[in-house]
């Protein structure tokens, strides 16, 4: 087994009690996207979307990989050809073990340019202090791909996906584009295994998906058990 893609939304990190976006207590239910997570709220509000921003990197910072994490950086480990690609700002897949993430909507642990949308800095501790300026002299702003905006990395992730021998999806909606469109990339040959309770919008792939409706901490060592027993 040598191309394994794994495609991750905030469900793998919901364990860790980093909240989910539209889940009955999703943060979109206590937030309107319109207010944080538009290029438009950013030029009006710059502050509050610091704060938004700001608070989740205090509960990205304050939590713990889960063992979904965990057991997805084991399948690295074992299938070192193993790619990950996640919908999710927060950097527990790298502080479980794994690497090269491609984050298709941002860092949370980053701030960005203001006019250029890969041109990065870390950012030690939760705080961005709103006015502080990228080298390039534009404005930091948090490095997240607002609705409406590019998403930079989508067409490696294509790339990628189109190359994989099997999925492993965990914990996403498929609500939204382009990022849900993934699956469409993979081979048809390629089995989907898809961890995840609810139901989320499989559309075109119902029949190719495998769905363990499980938390990820219960289903995702399960099916990496499962790959590694089959496959090493
Ligand atoms: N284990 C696995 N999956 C879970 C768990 C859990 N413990 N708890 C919830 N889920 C699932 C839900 O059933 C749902 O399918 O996680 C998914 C969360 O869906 P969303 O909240 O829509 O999150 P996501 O799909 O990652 O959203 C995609 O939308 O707002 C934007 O940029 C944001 O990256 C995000 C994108």
């Amino acid at each position: 087994m040598k191309n394994i893609v794994v495609f991750t939304g905030a469900g793998v990190s919901a364990e860790s009690g980093l909240g989910t976006f539209r889940d009955a207590d999703g943060l979109w239910e206590k937030y309107r996207i319109e207010d944080v997570c538009t290029h438009d709220a950013w030029l009006r509000n710059p502050q509050l979307c610091v704060d938004f921003y700001n608070a989740r990197r205090r509960e990205t910072l304050a939590a713990k990989p889960n063992a979904a994490h965990d057991a997805i950086a084991r399948l690295q480990q074992t299938f070192p050809d193993t790619k990950i690609i996640t919908q999710n700002i927060d950097n527990l897949h790298e502080r479980a073990g794994a690497h090269d993430v491609i984050h298709l909507h941002g860092e949370i642990t980053k701030l960005r340019s203001d006019i250029n949308e890969t041109a990065t800095v870390p950012l030690d501790g939760w705080e961005q202090h709103y006015g502080d300026r990228h080298p390039d002299g534009s404005l930091l702003r948090p490095y997240i791909v607002f609705f409406g905006e590019g998403v930079p990395y989508f067409s490696q992730a294509c790339e990628i996906a189109a190359q994989a021998d099997l999925l492993l999806v965990v914990g996403t909606s498929l609500n939204v584009y382009p990022a849900a469109s993934l699956l469409q990339y993979a081979p048809e040959n390629a089995p989907i295994y898809f961890v995840d309770p609810g139901l989320p919008a499989f559309g075109p792939y119902t029949n190719r998906i495998t769905h363990i409706r499980k938390k990820a901490t219960e289903g995702v060592p399960e099916v990496v058990d499962m790959l590694i027993q089959r496959f090493q």
